[in-house]
C-alpha cells in the first residue's frame, strides 16, 4: 500500500516512558519493554493502540500488569484494546540476531551486537508506535555474557552496572525524549580510543571511538573531526552539545554510511578508519565529512526531528548543508564546492531525470528506504544553501537561530524550517517553497545581447515533467554572475540575480563592448544552464574567471561542448581539429598557471565523466561516448606530453603529509597517469608500476594499480596480486580491490567481475563487499553497457540473488537500469527485459518491488 503525505495524522497516544531489557545473545535476545502510554490531547480519544512489528511473535503481552488477551495481530503490528486513558504495556519478544542479514533492527556483526533503527528497524526488536512523531525517555537495562560482549553501550549515560556470575549487566539512561528510529545499542569485545571536549559553556564531554581490536591505531583522524565538528558546530551554528557522553562505534556490516543515534553514532568502518598506509585522500576526507554529518545531527535531527518521514529533508538536506560546510572550512573551499556540484550531477541529476524523480519533499512512498537518496539529501542541501545564498551568511543564522529555538524538542516539518528562516532571516519565501514540491533540474536558457552601452541579458527557465507532476510553475533561482571585460579581463563586482519568472530580462550599463558572461558562479543553484557562448569566450573564462567554480565549470563545459556533438557523430574534421586545440591550449594554461594550488589545478585537469556526458545526449550510445572521451584522451596525454611530464616530475618531489600541497601533488600524480594511458599505455603502464612500487601512502598505490588495471601488461596481474598479498585480512583494503578490478577500463572487466564473484574474500552478506564489486561494475559504462547486454544481465541477477538476503541493499542497485529510456534502443530493450525479469521473480521485498515498478513506469 501507498503511503500519502497528506493522510498524516497525530498517534492517538503519547509514550512518555519507554524500559527495554535486554537479555543479550547472539542467536537468541529476549527483549522485554514496558511502555507508559496516555492519551494524545492533539488526536480524538482511541480506544486502541498499534503497535508496529516486523517479524516479532510476541511471547507475552501485559497491560496494567495483568495478562491481556485483549489483542489481535493485524499483519505484523499488535493491536491492543484500552480502556482509560493512561496505562503500562509490557510485552516480552525473542530474536535471533545472527539470522538477521537485512542488517534493520537488532543484528549480528562479527561477534558483536549492534542495531540499525532509523527509518522503521526498531519495530524488529519490539513492538512499538515506530513513527518519529512519538517521543521517549528510554532507561535500558542490557545483560549478557561478560566474555562475548565485554562492552554494553546504549544511548545516553551509564546509570548503573553490575556482575551475574558469568554474566553483566549495565544500565542506561537518557535524558533527551527521542523518538524510537534513534534507539541504539552495542554488545561486544571492544577498544576505545578515549579523548575530552570541553563545550562553549564548560561541559566536560568524554569521546570514545570503539573499535576492533587492533584497529585503534587507525581511528586518531577520526578523534580529530569529531573534535573539529563540535568546535565548529559552536561557532557556525551556536549549537552545543548536550551529553557527557558521546561515542562513536565502528562496525563492518552497515547498509549506510553511519546512523546518528543519540550519545552513540554507529559507523561504517569505512568511515571510522583512516591511516596513510591503507587510506586515501578521498577516505580521509569521507571520514571528516561523515563524522560530522552525525555528529552535526545531535540538532539538526535529534533535538529536532521529524514528524513523519515525507520530512526527511528537513534533517538531511539541512545536515548535507552542514556537513558541507564544515568541510569545505576545514579544507579547500572551492574544491569542495566542485566536488559536491559533481556528485550532485552524477548521481542527483540523473535521478530527477528519470523514472525515480521526486521532489525533495516526496507525496508518497511504499517504502522509505528508498527515499534515503540524492535528491533527499544532495538536492535538499542546495535548496537550504540557496537561502543561505538569497539571504546572506548573518541574515541565514538569525534563520537558523530562529528554527533551533521555536521547534528544540519537537518533531517539525519542512514548513516549520522554511518558515522559520523567513522570519528570522527576513526573506520572503512564498514561491520559493516550490523548491519543496516540484521535482525535476530547472533548465535556464540564457543569451546575452549587446545594446548601445548595454549588456541585455535574458533568462528563461522550465521545469521538466517527471512522474506524475506536469505544468510547472516557474521557481525563484537564485544566479550568481558577472560580466568581464575582454580587454582587461576584469569584472565590476559579481551580482545576484533571481529568476523568478518563466522569462525575465536583466540591462546591465556601461559597456562599450559586448561583456562575457560569467554565470551561476559558485553553483548557486541546482540547475542545468544552456548558454549559447562562443569557444573563445570559454576559454577566456577558463583562464581568467575569478570565481574557482566558474572557472571549472568554464573548462568542463569547453570538453562537453566538443564531446557531445563528438559523441552525435556532428563533428566535421575541421571542428574536431578546432575544437581539440581551444581544449588544449586551455589546460596548458591550467597547468603553466603559478597563481593555482594543484588541488584546483586537478579539478580543472580533469574530464567530464561519462555519466555527465551523457546526460546530455538523448538515446546516448555509451559506446560511442566512452570511445570519444578516450579519444579526446589520448589527444590531451600526447599534445601535453611534455607539460604534464614536468608537472609530474614536480608533483612526485612533494614528501607525504596531509598539507593540501601535498594531497594536491597526489591528485596531478595520478591524473597525469591517467592521461599517460590513454595515449602512450605501455610508457604509462612502466610509470604506474614504479608509482605503484615507491608509494609510501595509499592514494598513490591505489592511483597507479587503478591505471595499471586498464592496460593489459605484464604490471597488472603483478601489482594486483601484489596488493591483494600486502592487505590480505583488511576488509577496507580489499574492498579496493574489488573495486578496482570491477572499475577498470580493461576490456574483459565482464569476465573478472565474474570471476571476482567467485572469489573466496566475496559474500553477498556485507554491503561494502557487495557494493565493492557490483556498484563499482554498474558505474562502469563500458563494462556495465556492454553491448551484449551481460552487464544488465548481470546486475538483474545480483538484484535477484541478494533481494532475500539485505533487501535495502539490493534496491539500490535498480536505479542504473531503470536508465533505460535515456539509451540508444538496442541498449534501452535490454535494459528494461532486466526489469521486467526482476518483475516478475516470485516474491520480491517491498524495496525492490517499489523500485522495479516505478522505473518501469
Ligand atoms: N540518518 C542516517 C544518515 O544520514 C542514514 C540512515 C539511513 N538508514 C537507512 N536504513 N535507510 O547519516
Ligand atoms: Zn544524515
Amino acid at each position: 500500500p501507498e503511503i500519502r503525505r497528506e493522510d498524516y495524522k497525530p498517534f492517538p497516544w503519547l509514550v512518555p516512558e519507554t524500559r527495554l531489557d535486554f537479555d543479550l545473545g547472539l542467536d537468541s535476545t529476549r527483549v522485554r519493554s514496558r511502555l507508559t502510554v496516555v492519551h494524545n490531547e492533539k488526536s480524538p480519544r482511541s480506544s486502541t493502540i498499534r503497535l508496529n512489528g516486523d517479524g516479532l511473535t510476541p511471547t507475552s503481552v501485559k497491560v496494567d500488569g495483568e495478562v491481556s488477551r485483549a489483542y489481535v495481530m493485524d499483519g505484523d503490528d499488535l493491536i491492543l484494546t484500552l480502556d482509560d486513558n493512561a496505562h503500562e504495556i509490557a510485552i516480552e519478544t525473542e530474536i535471533d540476531p545472527s539470522a538477521n542479514s537485512q542488517l534493520m533492527g537488532l543484528y549480528a556483526s562479527s561477534g558483536m551486537l549492534c542495531t540499525q533503527c532509523e527509518a522503521e528497524g526498531f519495530r524488529r526488536i519490539t513492538f512499538f508506535p515506530d513513527r518519529p512523531d512519538v517521543l521517549s525517555t528510554y532507561t535500558v537495562k542490557m545483560s549478557g555474557p561478560k566474555a562475548l560482549f565485554p562492552i554494553l553501550l546504549c544511548n545516553g549515560n551509564k546509570v548503573a552496572e553490575g556482575e551475574d556470575g558469568e554474566n553483566h549487566w549495565a544500565e542506561w539512561h537518557d535524558p533527551w525524549p527521542k523518538p524510537s528510529y534513534l534507539f541504539a545499542l552495542v554488545a561486544g569485545d571492544l577498544v576505545a580510543r578515549t579523548d575530552r571536549f570541553t563545550t562553549m559553556n564548560g561541559r566536560e564531554v568524554e569521546l570514545n571511538v570503539y573499535v576492533r581490536d587492533g584497529d585503534l591505531e587507525r581511528t586518531e583522524h577520526a578523534m580529530e573531526s569529531l573534535k573539529r565538528s563540535m568546535k565548529w558546530d559552536e561557532e557556525v551554528f551556536g549549537r552545543e552539545y548536550d551529553l557527557d557522553l558521546f561515542n562513536i562505534v565502528a562496525v563492518s556490516d552497515f547498509n549506510m554510511g553511519a546512523m546518528e543515534n543519540k550519545g552513540l553514532n554507529v559507523f561504517n568502518t569505512k568511515y571510522v578508519l583512516a591511516d596513510p598506509e591503507t587510506a586515501t585522500d578521498g577516505d580521509y576526507d569521507g571520514v571528516e565529512g561523515v563524522i560530522g554529518h552525525e555528529y552535526f545531527h545531535n540538532w539538526s535531527g535529534n533535538r529536532i526531528t521529524c514528524r513523519d518521514w515525507f520530512q526527511l529533508s528537513l534533517k538531511e538536506g539541512f545536515t548535507v548543508l552542514r556537513d558541507q560546510l564544515f568541510s569545505q572550512d576545514m579544507g579547500s573551499e572551492p574544491v569542495k564546492r566542485i566536488e559536491d556540484v559533481r556528485v550532485l550531477r552524477g548521481v542527483q541529476f540523473p535521478e530527477d531525470s528519470g523514472p525515480l524523480a521526486h521532489p525533495i519533499r516526496p507525496d508518497s512512498y511504499r517504502e522509505i528506504s528508498n527515499f534515503y537518496t540524492s535528491t533527499v539529501y544532495n538536492k535538499g542541501a542546495e535548496v537550504i544553501r540557496m537561502m543561505k545564498t538569497m539571504a546572506g551568511d548573518e541574515a541565514f543564522r538569525k534563520g537558523t537561530d530562529t528554527y533551533f529555538d521555536r521547534h528544540d524538542g519537537e518533531a517539525a516539518t519542512c514548513e516549520d524550517f522554511v518558515k522559520s528562516i523567513e522570519d528570522g532571516a527576513g526573506l520572503d519565501l512564498t514561491q520559493f517553497r516550490l523548491w519543496y514540491s516540484q521535482a525535476g533540474t530547472p533548465k535556464v536558457t540564457v543569451e546575452l545581447a549587446h545594446e548601445g552601452d548595454e549588456a541585455v541579458l535574458t533568462l528563461t527557465q522550465t521545469v521538466p515533467d517527471t512522474p506524475g507532476q506536469t505544468d510547472k510553475k516557474p521557481m525563484p533561482i537564485p544566479l550568481k554572475i558577472a560580466l568581464f571585460d575582454r580587454t582587461s579581463g576584469k569584472h565590476s563586482g559579481e551580482e545576484l540575480i533571481v529568476l523568478d519568472k518563466a522569462s525575465d530580462t536583466f540591462r546591465f550599463g556601461g559597456f562599450a563592448e559586448k561583456p562575457v558572461l560569467s554565470i551561476n558562479r559558485s553553483f548557486s543553484a541546482p540547475v542545468t544552464i544552456q548558454r549559447d557562448i562562443a569557444g573563445e569566450d570559454l576559454v577566456f573564462l577558463a583562464a581568467k574567471d575569478d570565481d574557482p567554480f566558474a572557472r571549472y565549470e568554464a573548462m568542463q563545459d569547453l570538453m562537453v561542448g566538443h564531446l557531445v556533438p563528438a559523441a552525435k557523430g556532428e563533428l566535421s574534421d575541421e571542428t574536431r581539429e578546432a575544437g581539440r586545440k581551444d581544449i588544449v591550449g586551455a589546460l596548458k594554461a591550467v597547468i603553466e598557471d603559478e597563481s593555482l594550488d594543484d588541488l584546483m589545478r586537478g579539478e580543472l585537469l580533469s574530464m567530464p565523466s561519462q555519466t555527465y556526458i551523457s546526460e546530455q545526449i538523448e538515446a546516448a550510445d555509451p559506446g560511442r561516448i566512452f570511445e570519444e572521451r578516450e579519444a579526446l584522451k589520448a589527444h590531451i596525454g600526447s599534445a601535453l606530453k611534455d607539460e604534464l611530464h614536468r608537472l609530474y616530475e614536480r608533483a612526485e618531489k612533494v614528501p607525504y603529509s596531509m598539507s593540501a600541497e601535498a594531497k594536491g601533488a597526489r591528485k596531478l600524480k595520478t591524473l597525469i597517469l591517467v592521461y599517460a594511458a590513454a595515449s602512450d599505455p605501455q610508457k604509462a603502464a612502466e610509470l604506474a608500476a614504479h608509482q605503484y612500487d615507491h608509494a609510501d601512502n595509499m592514494t598513490d598505490r591505489q592511483g597507479a594499480l587503478m591505471v595499471l588495471t586498464g592496460i593489459d601488461s605484464a604490471e597488472r596481474t603483478g601489482k594486483l596480486i601484489d596488493f591483494y598479498n600486502r592487505y590480505e585480512g583488511n576488509a577496507l583494503v580489499i574492498d579496493k580491490w574489488f573495486s578496482l578490478q570491477a572499475m577498470s577500463l580493461h576490456p574483459q572487466v565482464i569476465e573478472h567481475v565474474k570471476a571476482l564473484a567467485d572469489h573466496e574474500d566475496f559474500t553477498m552478506k556485507n554491503p561494502n563487499r557487495v557494493r565493492s564489486l557490483y556498484m563499482a561494475f554498474a558505474a562502469n559504462p563500458h563494462g556495465f553497457h556492454a553491448a551484449s547486454g551481460e552487464g544488465y544481465r548481470m546486475i538483474a541477477d545480483l538484484i535477484l540473488e541478494l533481494d532475500p538476503i539485505n533487501a535495502q541493499t539490493a534496491a539500490r542497485f535498480v536505479p542504473a537500469l531503470g536508465r533505460w529510456r535515456k539509451m540508444e534502443p538496442a541498449r534501452s530493450a535490454l535494459m528494461r527485459e532486466q526489469l521486467e525479469r526482476i518483475a516478475a521473480a516470485p516474491k520480491l521485498s517491498r524495496d525492490t518491488f517499489e523500485q522495479v515498478t516505478r522505473s518501469l513506469g
